[in-house]
């Protein structure tokens, strides 16, 4: 057995808060990609995927390897009850999957995209940037990466302006739940709290969503919007409405999906073109490189660190064998740093090109239906920033999430140079 440095193995969202720890990902993929991790506390062994061809393999093998069995996340939850009662969209498996996302997958085609979002993002991008640039100096995460995916997602769900913050809140909260200062309820005890299993992430925010989604329901019936809420309010499965729990499951992983990861996304990409300012020379005086720059940023960033899977069978992957049940964690982060794929994976290159990243997932079904939305929304901050900056410094420290899950930035304060 190789030696696999300590720090992975419990998976302690600290470990995260600090940096991600590329060292011992570098060391998993070269000496033992398919590795098993015993069972530590309550927490059940794991088997940690690190490599870009066998995070694909896994991801494009859904019968193999479920997402609905044990959800999709790093969490036991020890009652299938609560794995049910939990299920989104992501977590589902098979022809249910298909129709409960047919529901409002049209919304998200790039024709779709850009013909239903380009003028609005465009709009937002320069009013967020005109007030948020004004000083010069800013935090960049609170006075524009949160502010932009938030605004597009609130007009995707049809959401009252003056929800939307407490929304924001709710969905960090939910996903950080180690984080002292995302979750002030659940970070004393560490994370996800048993009491609140029966909710997502076991979280008290999980269980303010649902009612906040239960009110959405009563308020829009009998007199539904044009916004993705209401299409999910009268779409069918099998012939039947969704049920009330489905639906609430579908608003609050909406709520994260469509937000944080943005949000990161953009965090990771201002923090980047302020460390590598020749990069950011580059992206100005060549605007063609906005969609290479775009999908740089994404690997860069790779806000989620990973997602989980579970052995519906016995099977072989890299040379290991897992057993039916066995959980399996594909690292997106790790797999967006395999140098098999990448050339210099540590270097952010604005033109690179090829660049498979994983930051979507690794492809298949539940390929992220927002990517193009996200991408939007990236593509046109780089290029307004390109537009009117000359340069991003970076003023003070960088303060990160405390997760496992979310490549998350709490504070990032830099000054700029208008052109
Ligand atoms: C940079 C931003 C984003 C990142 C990094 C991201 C990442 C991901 C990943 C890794 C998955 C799971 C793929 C898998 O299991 O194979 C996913 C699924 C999903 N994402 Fe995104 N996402 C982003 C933005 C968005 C946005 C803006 C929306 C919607 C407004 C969205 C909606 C979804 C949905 C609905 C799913 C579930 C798809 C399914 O299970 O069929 N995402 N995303």
């Amino acid at each position: 057995m190789k030696t696999v440095p300590p720090e992975i193995g419990p998976l302690d969202a600290r470990t995260f808060e600090n940096g991600i720890p590329y060292a011992t990902f570098d060391i998993l993929r070269r000496e033992d990609p398919v590795h098993w991790h015993e069972p530590a506390g309550v927490q059940a062994g794991y088997w940690s995927v690190t490599r870009h061809e066998d995070v694909v393999a896994v991801t494009r093998a859904p019968e193999t390897f479920s997402s609905q069995v044990g959800g999709t996340t790093m969490e036991d939850i020890a009652d299938p009850e609560n794995v049910e009662a939990r299920r989104t969209l992501i977590d589902t498996d098979g022809d249910l999957h298909t129709q409960m996302r047919r529901i409002i997958s049209p919304r998200f085609t790039p024709a779709a995209v850009h013909k239903g979002w380009t003028t609005f993002v465009e709009e937002l991008v320069a009013s967020t940037l005109d007030s948020a640039l004004v000083d010069g100096e800013l935090d960049a995460v609170e006075q524009l990466c949160a502010v932009i995916p938030i605004t597009v997602l609130g007009e995707l769900l049809g959401l009252p302006h003056e929800d939307r913050t407490t929304l924001m809140k709710l969905g960090d909260e939910m996903i950080a739940s180690g984080d002292p200062d995302h979750a002030p309820r659940t970070a004393s005890i560490g994370g996800p709290d048993v009491r609140f299993a029966g909710y997502p992430f076991s979280s008290p925010a999980g269980k303010d969503l649902w009612e906040y989604a239960d009110g959405l329901r009563k308020h829009r019936r009998g007199n539904p919007g044009h916004d993705a809420f209401s299409l999910l309010m009268t779409g069918q499965v099998d012939g039947r409405d969704l049920t009330p729990r489905e639906l609430d499951n579908y608003f609050s992983m909406l709520v994260v999906a469509g937000n944080e990861t943005t949000r990161m996304a953009l965090s990771h990409a201002i923090q980047a073109l302020a460390e590598n300012p020749g990069e950011f020379q580059r992206l100005r005086e060549d605007p063609s490189l906005l969609p290479l720059a775009t999908e740089e940023v994404l690997r860069w960033a790779t806000p989620l660190h990973h997602f989980r899977r579970t052995a519906t069978r016995d099977v072989e992957l890299g040379g290991k064998q897992i057993r039916t049940g066995d959980k399996v964690i594909m690292w997106y982060i790790s797999a967006n740093r395999d140098p098999e794929v990448f050339e210099d994976p540590y270097r952010f290159d604005v033109g690179r090109s090829p660049n498979r990243h994983l930051t979507f997932g690794g492809g298949g079904k539940h390929f992220c239906l927002g990517n193009g939305l996200a991408r939007l929304e990236i593509a046109t901050t780089l290029r307004m920033l390109a537009e009117r900056l000359t340069s991003i410094e970076l003023t003070g420290p960088v303060v990160r999430t405390r997760s496992n899950l979310t490549n998350g930035i709490k504070s990032l304060p830099v000054r700029v140079r208008h052109v």
